[in-house]
């Protein structure tokens, strides 16, 4: 079966992980990606946070599966010729290097139209525009700039960064989709065009509910469905909201039976207000579907700490399990506390693609996160990470060098 990108070349350079999750997606949905790294050390993930000595990590590998890995060493001019005949023969430059970089290289936007208007030039940068634009940046900062960190965490407690890397895997997200929208309009156009994702952008646009909470917050003063409310205060600024729920369902972490020991057994339970009856049914509560202080959902907001705390007398006598199948019946919506553990372990993830094992020659077998996007006619095949530079005489010889040239170039240091 063909794959949706079948016949796209991305000339990948890309590194650590923002990058990286974009070209690695791409080569999911079928295009060839050729990843070019320095001779010598490559993606500096190769070697970060290693479980394993000499192997390449599994920064690295869980970011770059099903791409071909060319070293060129971008600063030599031999390098740079050779870097020339790929922009002439692939469709997509995907970087992720500090501001300029490309530029210093020598390949900046008009050089690369020069070579081939056809190119699409994708970037992810830490900021847009502005008085930051030529700052490097990281996951952690992204989160910061972004209104991540303001708005997570608890009211008396400091900003928090979240586990998901909403900054880096974020904005590679958010990038792909910049790139295929740009490859779909040159179909049309037949001209290629830049496609920027700034970090803070991707995260801001991963906030939005929160943006929608300053403006309601500057009208009204008060946020009814915060735990805040009633007895806090509210400032100028959208406040931390503990694990209230973000939307207009309140719902709250609620211990589980083993809770003592178990640092992740906890359920999400969210008091939707279609179900508050069966709630009140499988709680022991049967009178709060009657009562006019409990009955409505407008009534419930200035008590919701007293009703989360009924609720969790009851999740704590149920293993989280139990109580997500007995919860289920009555469509009530809630979700498990997952460990990494417990989804590494997970069946129906493996099922799904979605948790894959993969066999690599150095590391041996080791687990990744497989596609999350499903296309019923373009299936992913995940395949091991490239050794450094394990291409680079295959590639080149796809786009015209012999194997004397080649030599040459090697001796020159230039791959
Ligand atoms: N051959 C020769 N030189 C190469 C090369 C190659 N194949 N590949 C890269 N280089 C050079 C670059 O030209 C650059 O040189 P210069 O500084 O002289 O112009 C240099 O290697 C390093 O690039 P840089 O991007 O500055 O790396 P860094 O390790 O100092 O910074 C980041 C890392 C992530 C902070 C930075 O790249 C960045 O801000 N990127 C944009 C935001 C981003 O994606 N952040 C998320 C990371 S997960």
């Amino acid at each position: 079966m063909g794959k949706a990108l079948d016949g796209v070349r991305i000339l990948d350079f890309t590194h650590v992980q923002s990058g990286p999750t974009c070209t690695q997606l791409l080569a999911w949905f079928g295009a060839d990606v050729i990843k070019v790294e320095k001779a010598g050390t490559g993606d500096i993930t190769r070697e970060q946070l290693r479980d394993i000595p000499d192997a390449d990590s599994l920064y690295f590998t869980m970011l770059n599966h099903n791409k071909r890995s060319v070293t060129i060493d971008t600063k030599n001019p031999e390098g740079k010729k050779v870097l020339e005949t790929l922009i002439k023969s692939c469709d997509v430059l995907v970087e992720n290097f500090a501001p300029g970089a490309l530029d210093r290289m020598g390949f900046s936007w008009e050089r690369i139209q020069e070579l081939n208007p056809r190119m699409i030039v994708a970037s992810v940068k830490g900021f847009g525009p502005g008085p930051y634009e030529d700052c490097k940046v990281y996951e952690n900062v992204a989160q910061c700039a972004g209104g991540a960190a303001s708005t997570t965490g608890f009211d008396d407690g400091p900003p928090v960064v979240s586990g998901a890397q909403i900054g880096d895997s974020g904005t590679g997200l958010h990038l792909a989709l910049g790139i295929v929208t740009a490859l779909y309009q040159r179909t049309m156009t037949g001209r290629g065009q830049k496609v920027l994702a700034a970090m803070q952008d991707g995260v801001l646009n991963l906030c939005r509910v929160k943006l929608r909470d300053q403006q309601r917050l500057e009208r009204t003063g008060v946020m009814k469905e915060y735990p805040q409310y009633p007895n806090g205060t509210f400032g100028e600024a959208v406040p931390r909201a503990g694990n209230a729920s973000g939307g207009g369902q309140p719902g709250w972490i609620l211990k589980c039976k083993g809770w003592e020991a178990d640092p992740n057994a906890y359920i999400y339970f969210i008091t939707q207000a279609p179900v508050w009856a069966k709630i009140c049914n499988v709680i022991g509560k049967e009178e709060w579907a009657t009562d006019p202080e409990y009955a409505t959902a407008s009534a419930r907001l200035p008590r919701l700490q007293e009703i989360f705390a009924e609720i969790e007398r009851w999740t704590m006598t149920k293993t989280k399990f139990e109580a997500m199948d007995i919860l289920n019946k009555y469509d009530i919506p809630c979700g498990p506390i997952l460990s990494m553990k417990e989804i590494a372990e997970d069946q129906s993830l493996r099922k799904t693609g979605t948790i894959v094992e993969v066999d690599h020659p150095v590391r041996g077998k080791y687990l990744t996160v497989g596609n999350p996007i499903k296309l019923s006619d373009s299936p992913t095949d995940v395949t091991r990470s490239p050794l450094l530079g394990e291409h680079t005489d295959e590639v080149l010889a796809e786009i015209g060098y012999s194997p004397e040239q080649i030599d040459v170039l090697r001796s020159e240091g230039a791959i």
